[in-house]
């Protein structure tokens, strides 16, 4: 099972959890007259907080490994439900303190109870929610991110401009894009190695793939590790680039 579907499924009981806090909440607090007893409901209310607690953990143990291993800049989404799960962390540290220790803010405990009930719902249905919906409930795949392409394979050839045109262009590009992070003109390592000699060497310098013009590219695109994409420039543009660091 993919590891997303599992995260998805374990949030769909996060809410369930969600909505036994609220009903057991809402029965204690919410009734003049109470239908059921209060003592079990307040047991029921605090084993399910403890399960809560524990699940949220777990499920933020993938999320954390995720974006280590991925070194992923987060997508619009994806922030969004960061912030909801800060948030709750936050809110549920808060309500603890309240509970055990700051007993003269108990009045707002119920309010932080419902704020964590609604942000759970909301965190939930951006993340697992979204998965579900788009693979339908696992059926299908989950669109892959774009991916870099391997070795050779798949890369479109690339001939090496030598015109002095495409070279200055080229150069007035990496002065605005690359010079930060990559020195041009010697062996100094700034961010990112230096790119003195990069197309006259065997291999580049850190993924040691073949040192071609369509690894270049392909790095300009999909980065090896930690470069940042730079999908957005025009084909044109990725071969000016490369005929300044072929002068190089
Ligand atoms: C914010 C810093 C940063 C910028 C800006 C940057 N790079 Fe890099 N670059 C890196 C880092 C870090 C690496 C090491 C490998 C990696 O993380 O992908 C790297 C590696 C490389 C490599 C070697 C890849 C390999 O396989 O060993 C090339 C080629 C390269 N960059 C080209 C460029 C070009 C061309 C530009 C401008 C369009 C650019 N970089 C802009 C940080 C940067």
């Amino acid at each position: 099972m993919p590891v997303f579907l599992l995260k998805s499924i374990l949030s769909i009981l996060l809410l369930v959890l969600t909505f036994i806090s609220m009903f057991t909440m809402f029965e204690i607090f919410g009734r003049t007259e109470k239908k059921y007893n209060i003592e079990k409901l307040k047991k029921i209310h605090k084993v399910n907080g403890i399960v809560y607690l524990f699940l949220f953990i777990f499920i933020s143990y993938f999320c954390i490994d995720f974006i280590i291993n991925t070194k992923a800049e987060l997508s619009a989404r994806a922030t969004f439900h960061s912030i909801f799960v800060l948030t709750i962390i936050v809110l549920f540290g808060l309500k603890l303190s309240f509970i055990r220790m700051y007993r003269q803010y108990y009045v707002k405990v119920q309010t932080i109870g419902l704020l964590i009930a609604v942000i759970t719902f909301l965190m939930v249905g951006m993340s697992g929610g979204y998965y579900l919906l788009i693979t339908r409930f696992g059926a299908e795949k989950f669109p892959e991110r774009i991916e870099r392409l391997k070795a050779t394979e798949e890369k479109i050839k690339i001939v090496v401009r030598t015109d002095s045109a495409s070279i200055k262009k080229g150069e007035e590009l990496y002065n605005s894009k690359c010079y930060f992070c990559h020195d041009a003109y010697s062996t100094k390592v700034i961010v990112g190695p230096e790119h003195k000699g990069i197309l006259r060497n065997p291999f580049l310098p850190v993924s040691k793939e073949p040192a071609t013009p369509e690894n270049i590219a392909n790095q300009i695109r999909h980065p090896y590790r930690d470069m940042p994409s730079f999908a957005y420039l025009a084909d044109e543009q990725v071969q000016d680039v490369i005929a300044f660091l072929n002068t190089l």
